[in-house]
């Protein structure tokens, strides 16, 4: 697009923007490691149905982490050049012609995956899992910058009591929720195998959903500590498999009955699933590196167990749901995001986070 053409586009939207059409921004520079700082990335253009955000705090994920190292995932999905980051929050700064709903300075997050809205899931309520979805900061440009574009239907608009700071971690918080309420957790027995980011924020979502009893497992001790200041009654080291006994026996000799597996690590699926009862429920969320192998046989078929896979967030079930949980004043969240850091210590930032120093990383982007 020329620089006239640009801003034409810009002069025909409702808004308060400002003289400048560049932005500081993190980009994936090359197909390799890291992230690129630029002030000269050209402000996006909404168009007619989008709506344009100026990013205040970005939350960096366990997905950003794969983008930073350049695994063999992020080689394959991510495209060169592209603005990285999907966990935000920040305020309307335009919008375009044809959007009717939302208005410049309101403070918003977004659902990060973008459907047309015209396949069978999104067109019958499951558009989470929509054939089409392109993903922010992943398959177009996200919001570790200034400004982000989202189509007016992503829009999340934040309730006045939620702080910037749980605002900027609504997705990975969405995923936990979407996570607990799929698998069903009021008075039953909990494991939750990884207590990372998610596994932790699903400690306390659990306990504010009503569950009964809470176990977790993490290689971490400080995880593990976090796990039981949160509600868990017990948190395990995994590498020693003598804990799966200790669950079976605390639930009648049973085991536990739901599962949340939020590792994405091979042990921890097996030993999960041994550590469910039988016709238990098992909802799986972790991301496991490649294919994997367990014994598909006894741990789900003589189980009768029934497994449900867990993609990002109903759209807007999950979010409707989370902000009750937050508007109850139940969740406990504060000890979990850990850092923040401006936009300019990116690097500091990814390796607080990939150290395993910090849990959940914010960005402070823009004032
Ligand atoms: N399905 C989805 O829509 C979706 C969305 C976001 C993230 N994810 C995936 O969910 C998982 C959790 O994400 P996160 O951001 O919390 O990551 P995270 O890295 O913060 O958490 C993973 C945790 O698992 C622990 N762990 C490692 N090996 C383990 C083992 N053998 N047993 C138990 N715990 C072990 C780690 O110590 C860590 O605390 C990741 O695999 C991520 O890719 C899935
Ligand atoms: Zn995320």
């Amino acid at each position: 697009m020329t620089t006239a053409s640009r801003r034409a586009a810009i002069e025909v939207l409702t808004t308060n923007t400002p003289d400048t059409h560049t932005m500081r921004a993190l980009i994936k520079h090359h197909a390799g490691p890291e992230l690129q700082f630029v002030s000269d990335r050209p402000k996006p253009v909404p168009g007619p149905r989008d709506v344009l955000i100026r990013v205040k705090k970005a939350g960096i994920c366990g997905t950003d982490r794969h983008i930073w190292e350049w695994d063999a995932w992020a080689a394959g999905r991510i495209p060169v050049g592209i603005v990285t980051g999907h966990e935000f929050v920040g305020t309307i700064e335009a919008v375009g012609s044809a959007v009717s709903k939302y208005q410049p300075g309101l403070r918003v997050s977004a659902e990060g995956h973008i459907t047309s809205w015209t396949d069978y899931n999104s067109r019958t309520g499951n558009a989470h899992i929509a054939s089409d979805t392109r993903i922010v900061g992943i398959d177009r440009d996200g919001c570790f910058g200034e400004y982000v574009v989202v189509p007016e239907e992503n829009v999340w608009p934040v309730h006045a009591s939620i702080p910037d700071k749980v605002a900027a971690v609504l997705d990975p918080l969405g995923n936990a929720v979407h996570t607990v309420m799929a698998a069903g957790v009021s008075a039953k027995s909990v494991l939750i195998t990884g207590t990372g980011i998610i596994g932790l924020m699903a400690v306390t979502v659990a306990k504010a959903a009503g569950a009964g009893r809470i176990f977790a497992t993490d290689v971490d001790p400080k995880r593990r500590a976090l796990a039981k200041k949160l509600g868990a009654v017990e948190a395990f080291d995994p590498r020693n498999d003598a804990w799966i006994a200790e669950v079976r026996k605390a639930c009648r000799g049973e085991g536990a009955d739901v599962l949340l597996e939020m590792s994405g690590a091979e042990p921890a699926l097996a030993q999960g699933l041994a550590g469910l009862r039988n016709g238990g429920t098992a909802a799986l969320l972790g991301l496991f590196k490649g294919p994997i192998k367990f014994d598909i046989n006894s741990l789900v078929i003589f189980k009768g167990c029934t497994v449900l896979g867990i993609n990002g967030r109903k759209m807007f079930e999950t979010w409707y749901q989370m902000e009750e949980l937050l508007l109850s004043g139940k969740l406990e969240l504060d000890d979990i995001i850990t850092h923040e850091f401006p936009l300019e210590q990116f690097k500091k930032a990814h390796e607080t986070m990939i150290s395993g120093e910090g849990i959940k990383v914010v960005l402070n982007i823009g004032g």
